[in-house]
């Protein structure tokens, strides 16, 4: 048994200890490459005449950096700007040590290699081969440990046109807010959870920000340092947690881009069919000679698949967040969310006692979102709310453009 106190501080160190192994997740360059195409396609200018800052980067190993040092010229950038985290700032397990290129530079200093970041820069072609490249970085220490939300990476952001990275997990609400505050087009990689964030849904439901052109549906892998790599690997979890892939043990997040970079998928409409059609051929059995049955509690109907929106319903619709992956401004609205934008329910219930597989439980934890009126306890969870009802999870309210007219 521990004592209070110290079980505190153990739980603390070891949740602390896990955000900063999820903090060290690196991309693949490949990721990075799709995600950028996707702006290039839809505007060939889209990165022209900018300065792009890359922080939260390891510009050495960084395919963020590398990326766009390969192509400098052809996305025509004004200037690139990484930055990194100084090595004592981070885990200690990752045991960093410096790497040859930079010892054996001329500017290596012992003190600072481990308690400062360190900023590369690239402009101009310096090694005179007529070309500018990964080659013409130019790198020094910053004066401090690269803290993103210190003064001086602050001075960088506010220098650049475009900001670009994977920044870390644990710390995205304040990344986000550090962007956002700035007014800069960004493009950054975060946790499908975040979405329902009080700081980041609000941005997406006023078209301030959405999501990349990379599929919702498909988890990213990324390069994890070998002393995490072999923790996964002991833990288990093969294929939800990490794959092996040509023999690297990569680390799988469920993560997406967050941007407000235009990107050609957001313009596509989605292709529906009516209600009626949608009630008559739908392939989901819960629509199929169903229909969409309306909340008891919110003035909207259930939708609980994006493909069975129906395109002629005038009202508003509840839909899994999954929907934003599909998600176009031209075709839809969002109004709101059942469970992270405090759109009040029409109704509120005075008791509410939660029954599960017919059994009441004692416990009635757990939020109810939005409900749908049912005729009795099935099996499932259900509350009794002096009827039954069933809770959908999280929900987002849509309507279609122009249906309030
Ligand atoms: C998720 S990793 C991504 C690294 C790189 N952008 C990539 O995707 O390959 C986040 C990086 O930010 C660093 N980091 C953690 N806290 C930071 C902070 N407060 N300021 C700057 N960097 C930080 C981590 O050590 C890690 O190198």
């Amino acid at each position: 048994m521990c004592l209070a106190y110290a079980c505190l501080v153990a739980n603390q160190n070891l949740g602390d200890a896990k955000k900063a192994k999820n903090d060290e997740f690196y991309t693949q360059f490949h990721d990075i490459e799709k995600e950028m195409n996707a702006y290039l396609e839809y505007d060939e200018n889209a990165f022209r005449g900018k300065t792009v800052l890359l922080p939260c980067d390891d510009p050495e190993w960084s395919n963020f950096t590398k990326y766009f040092a390969q192509n400098f010229e052809r996305l025509g950038l004004k200037k690139l700007i990484s930055t990194s985290y100084a090595p004592n700032s981070k885990p200690k397990e990752l045991n960093l040590q410096p790497t040859l290129f930079e010892i054996e530079s001329p500017q290596f200093d012992e003190v600072k290699t481990a308690s400062n970041g360190k900023i590369f820069t690239l402009t101009r072609d310096t090694t005179g081969d007529k070309v500018i490249n990964v080659d013409d970085l130019e790198w020094q220490y910053l004066e401090g440990d690269g803290d993103f939300r210190g003064a001086e990476v602050t001075a960088l952001r506010d220098e650049a046109d475009i900001i670009v990275t994977n920044p870390p997990f644990s710390l995205f609400r304040d990344f986000l807010l550090w962007i956002t505050e700035a007014g800069k087009e960004f493009s950054i990689i975060g946790n499908k959870n975040a979405i329902t964030y009080k700081e980041v849904f609000p941005l997406i439901k006023e078209n301030k920000m959405w999501l990349g052109s990379t599929p919702m549906s498909i988890d990213l892998l990324f390069r994890i340092p070998k002393a995490f790599a072999a923790e996964l690997v002991a833990k288990g979890g093969e294929g939800s947690a990490w794959r092996r892939i040509d023999g690297e043990v990569l680390g799988r997040a469920s993560a997406v881009w967050f941007t407000n970079m235009d990107h050609g998928k957001r313009h596509q409409p989605l292709p529906l069919m009516t209600e009626a059609d949608n009630i008559k051929f739908s392939k989901h059995k819960e629509i199929k000679g169903q229909g969409y049955p309306k909340y008891d509690n919110y003035d909207a109907i259930e939708v609980p698949f994006t493909d069975a929106i129906p395109s002629d319903y005038r009202g508003v619709m509840g839909v899994p967040i999954s929907f934003l992956g599909k998600y176009s401004p031209e075709q839809f609205e969002i109004l709101g969310s059942d469970a992270f934008d405090g759109t009040p329910p029409t109704k509120k219930y005075a008791n509410k006692k939660k029954v599960v597989n017919g059994v009441p439980m004692k416990s009635n934890t757990g939020t109810m979102g939005c409900v749908i009126r049912r005729d009795d306890f099935g099996p499932g969870t259900y509350f009794d709310v002096g009827y039954p009802v069933e809770a959908v999870y999280k929900r987002i309210f849509i309507r279609h453009k122009g249906a309030d007219k």
